[in-house]
């Protein structure tokens, strides 16, 4: 009957934030309204994915992004799609994008307490191949109840309420942190529905695996290159660490959470601050694996403390199990 009672008592990811909701009295369902609608954008960009090289979504769309990036077609999409899923949910004031230049203030007769960062399609040169891409979000309460205010996403990142991301994979596979431990829902494409398929999700305290572009190996400053020395030629007679780079965040993040390791992309000669976005990609990612019992280091200091001046700001990045991340802070220390 075990199997039956799981069977017929679905913990959907609605059932599962109601239920987060209800510890807090105070809250007005504002936030499970919010995230009804991230999860609504989320099935909409899930259904385009896997039918992208039928319905001629693949490829690029002509365009060039605040990051200088060539946008494709399903970045457009899937922007327009959480752009007005997030507007119409009435609870957002302030949305940031990585497909557009400046922050969207939300007309004052849609306006709500949060604010929420996003990056719509992330791993977007691995659309046209179909290896696994995703989307990731933050989400803030607005600092005060007057007028939206650009600081009001200009909050470091330990100021989340809450974050996630949504991996469009083999399965489409949803990771939720609202501030108390991490979660996992699977799409059930029959229901429609995202059924809890990986409770209280814990990172292993060290890991096997490293995950870094090792192209960039020519460029990286001495701990990263002393660090990734280490994990090929093991000082202390370990065997050597498996190297696994998928090159979309969600995928090779989602791994290291499940399987342990250390994720990188650490600052180069060529891009003193890395390349992921602060409060779209690192910041949602080191929530997580906070919250999932690892760490999220930047090179000087632990992830979410730091405090983005633009909201497009990069910064090198260091997340995963957390012996590992402890092993590099110490050859940075050891810089200074
Ligand atoms: P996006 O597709 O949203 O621009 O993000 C791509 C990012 C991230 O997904 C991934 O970890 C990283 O780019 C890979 O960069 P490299 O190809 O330079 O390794
Ligand atoms: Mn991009
Ligand atoms: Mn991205
Ligand atoms: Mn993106």
């Amino acid at each position: 009957h075990a199997a039956q009672a799981h069977m017929t008592d679905l913990m959907t990811i609605t059932r599962f934030v109601l239920n987060e909701q209800s510890k807090h009295p105070e809250s007005r369902g504002d936030f499970s309204i919010l995230l009804s609608h991230i999860v609504l954008g989320c099935k909409f960009v899930c259904a385009a994915v896997n039918k992208a090289g039928l319905a001629k979504l693949i490829g690029l769309a002509g365009e060039t992004n605040v990051q200088g990036e060539e946008q494709k077609k399903l970045d457009v999409l899937s922007n327009d799609v959480f752009v007005k899923a997030l507007i119409s949910s009435g609870r957002t004031s302030i949305l940031v994008s990585e497909e557009d230049e400046e922050a969207t203030f939300v007309d004052p007769a849609l306006r709500g307490r949060y604010c929420v960062v996003f990056d719509p399609l992330d791993g977007s040169s691995n659309i046209d191949c179909g290896v696994s891409i995703g989307t990731i979000f933050g989400i803030y309460m607005m600092k005060a109840n007057e007028e939206p205010h650009l600081e009001d996403v200009l909050q470091p990142g330990k100021n989340m309420l809450a974050a996630g991301y949504c991996m469009y994979g083999s399965s489409c596979t949803f990771v939720l942190s609202t501030g108390a431990g991490v979660n996992g829902f699977t799409l059930d494409p029959s229901l429609g529905e995202f059924i809890m398929t990986h409770p209280d999700i814990k990172i292993p305290k060290k890991g096997k695996i490293y995950s870094v572009n090792e192209g960039n190996a020519k460029n990286w400053d001495t701990p990263t290159a002393k660090y990734v020395e280490r994990c090929k030629y093991p000082q202390d007679g370990s065997s050597p660490k498996s190297l696994r780079y998928i090159g979309s965040m969600v995928a090779d993040v989602h791994r290291t959470l499940l399987y342990g390791g250390i994720f990188m992309y650490p600052a180069d000669k060529k891009s003193p601050d890395g390349k992921l976005r602060v409060l779209y990609e690192v910041f949602p990612m080191s929530f997580l694996m906070e919250q999932a019992g690892g760490q999220a280091f930047t090179g000087k200091e632990r992830a979410l403390d730091l405090v983005p001046k633009k909201i497009h700001e990069r910064s090198p990045i260091f997340l995963g199990s957390y012996d590992d991340v402890e092993e590099i802070k110490v050859l940075y220390a050891a810089e200074e």
